[in-house]
């Protein structure tokens, strides 16, 4: 009826300062049905029911809406949905006003973006409630069985909305530039314990609200600061909390409660190693969740409560980073926000380079240095395997599922090029620039193209940029001006690994007694691609790598153990990919089966086994994977 330009190029000319509008409005976001150029969401009342035996959620989503100037008064309100079951719509014109039930349709059903819910809406509408019930299926809400949790005596529900799930929870405007604050209501069984990404009631032993059987609770959230749909997070399980620190503590299932405050101890020092650098923490508290073993992810940055893998929990605090990490994002991502997931590095590039500064304050440079030279490496890996088209920081992701794109290039190219201008103008100049960006753009998100603009005028003050800006962020390959990142400790380690290679060292003369999982993954990485299975035997019957608890050192053994045909790893193979949910950890596995003589009837026959473990997400990458041929061997 009206097309998008149309309403763009007006709200492009009259410059309205809202959020959407400061993501240039002339580019839609691919995966977003809604229309908030036309009519906008700014705040939800969000009520509803979490249901263990029908594995639903049951309840309202109630969105204060806007129009956008020059949008027409009959515009619809559009939001996204994936698999939802809708009961009613309602509209209020002005606070107090009685709801009237007004028409809705579902658009088609496109296979990755969902159906667009279209609201007829009267041109004075302030509130639009929808009720309605989420699918057994939802693609973002993972219902795990007792056997699939730590204590294995009560279930468990957690939700994982990024990039594009958060439509299979709650019907919304499903893109990052989208921002909205919120108050939500869980009702959930009163033995288990309901969290949310932002603020709720302190925890205490008897939650309020309990119906009259004692057998729902209810449990109240604010998020006062407008946060993109991809934030929204919550939990249900046999949760306690332990304080960590004065705005700082732990989620975890009884059963894992002391293992993961051990884990965590250096969080509080961390949360001031960040804003010491960039700026207050805005958010108030920063929890962190533990999750059972199927989370796809190392770690979620939920605003106020980041997600955490139970892999993370390696028993000596050798996986800090990861915490860094989805610490770093309160800052890159939670604060400012990529506006499309095209725009996905301006996230996960700067949350790597941040996670770096802050592992340095914290354990020390050379630490930092390690984690820097890890990350090069993967990324040549990467840029080796990857298409040109998927080598690209700001790439095209029209028509393609943003799940997919998550690669070290926008993580590892993306840091490595603030590494770069580190290294070219001093990082001083670097880290004013960026708490000044962080400052300047907090609670918006915006494009690659904004960030370019923002990047010429306060970092290379107008004159020439210092680095080739085209290559870096919209070209393929490693650009030729590209930081070598080094670690003197890593040369050493590498030399170690050529010498037990060629034979001048036995592997009971390597002395590995202070070696982190660092030092262990650079030593293995060093190694030349395909060891045989007698080398591999001979550094297992020294290091028994094997049965390495660590996931990450146990990840990279197995896969090199896949690949040398080294059998006798063929159980903790099995076991590893039946334990473990993490898509970082199961997608080489697999990969590393699918390309080896015969294995590819294990992947096949481990994958039917381990598929009741893992999260949809997971499920539907290796799927994926297994349906491409296996290359010729
Ligand atoms: N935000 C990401 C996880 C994510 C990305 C989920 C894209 C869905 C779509 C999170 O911050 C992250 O990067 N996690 C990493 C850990 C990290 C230390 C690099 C992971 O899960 O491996
Ligand atoms: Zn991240």
């Amino acid at each position: 009826m009206f097309g998008r330009p149309w309403c763009a190029a007006m709200v492009g000319f009259i410059g309205i300062a809202a959020n959407w509008a400061a993501a240039d409005p002339n580019r839609p976001d691919p995966h977003s049905l809604s229309r908030p150029d036309q009519v906008r969401v700014t705040h939800l009342d969000w009520s509803m029911t979490v249901d263990f035996q029908t594995r639903t959620l049951r309840g309202s989503a109630s969105w204060h809406i806007v129009r956008e100037p020059g949008c027409p008064p009959e515009a619809p309100l559009i939001l996204d949905t994936r698999g939802l079951r809708i009961r009613e719509v309602r509209a209020i014109a002005a606070a107090g006003a009685a709801p009237r039930t007004v028409p809705y349709r579902l658009g088609p059903v496109d296979p990755l973006l969902g159906a667009p819910l279209v609201i007829e809406i009267p041109a004075d509408t302030t509130t639009v409630v929808v009720a309605y019930e989420t699918s057994p299926e939802a693609s973002a809400l993972q219902w795990v069985a007792p056997e699939g949790t730590a204590g294995k005596r009560h279930p468990f529900l957690y939700s994982q909305c990024q990039a594009i799930h958060a439509r299979s929870l709650l019907p919304c405007q499903d893109s990052p530039r989208v921002r909205f604050t919120y108050e939500a209501t869980l009702v959930a069984p009163a033995h288990l314990k309901a969290v949310m990404a932002a603020e709720g009631p302190r925890p205490g032993p008897r939650p309020e609200g309990r119906d009259a059987d004692d057998r729902e609770a209810a449990h109240q959230f604010v998020m006062e600061h407008p946060i993109p749909s991809y934030l929204v997070a919550l939990a249900v399980g046999d949760l306690e909390f332990r304080s960590l620190g004065e705005r700082t503590g732990v989620w975890a299932e009884p059963a894992t409660l002391e293992r993961a405050a051990f884990e965590f101890a250096d969080v509080e020092a961390m949360l001031a190693a960040a804003e010491r650098r960039f700026g207050p923490y805005r958010w108030g508290r920063y929890d962190i969740l533990v999750l059972p073993p199927s989370f796809p992810y190392g770690g979620m940055e939920n605003p106020r409560l980041t997600f955490a893998t139970p892999t993370v929990l390696a028993g000596d605090r050798s996986q800090v980073a990861l915490i860094a990490h989805e610490l770093a994002h309160s800052w890159s991502g939670n604060l400012v926000t990529n506006a499309t997931w095209a725009d996905f590095w301006l996230n996960e590039g700067f949350t790597v380079y941040l996670e770096r500064r802050i592992v340095a304050d914290v354990f020390g440079e050379r630490r930092a240095a390690m984690e820097s030279v890890l990350g090069l490496g993967e990324l040549e890996d990467a840029l080796a395997k990857l298409p040109p088209r998927d080598q690209i920081l700001n790439p095209d992701l029209t028509g393609r599922d943003p799940d997919e794109s998550v690669t070290p290039i926008a993580y590892e190219k993306g840091a490595l090029f603030l590494e770069t201008l580190a290294a070219r103008l001093g990082r001083d100049r670097v880290q004013a620039f960026l708490k000044n960006y962080f400052d300047q753009f907090a609670f918006r998100s915006i494009t690659t193209a904004q960030f370019e603009d923002y990047l010429r005028a306060e970092l290379f003050r107008g004159g020439p940029p210092p680095v080739d800006l085209q290559a870096w962020i919209h070209q393929p390959g490693l650009p030729a001006d590209a930081a070598r990142p080094a670690s003197a400790r890593f040369d050493q380690i590498a030399a170690l690994a050529r010498r037990w290679f060629t034979g001048e060292l036995d592997a009971a003369q390597l002395d590995t007694a202070d070696w982190t999982t660092l030092e262990w993954l650079h030593f293995l990485r060093s190694l030349p691609p395909e060891l045989n299975a007698e080398q591999m035997a001979a550094l297992d019957s020294v290091f028994r790598l094997t049965e390495s608890g660590n996931a990450e050192i146990a990840c990279q053994w197995l896969e090199m153990a896949i690949r040398a045909g080294y059998r006798a790893a063929d159980g903790r193979l099995e076991e590893f990919l039946s334990s473990v949910g993490r898509r970082k950890f199961l997608m080489p596995l697999y990969e590393a089966l699918l390309t080896v003589p015969g294995g590819r009837e294990r992947a096949e026959r481990i994958f039917e086994q381990a598929r009741a473990g893992y999260h949809p997400i997971a499920v539907e990458s290796i799927q994926k994977r297994i349906a491409q041929p296996s290359p010729p061997s």
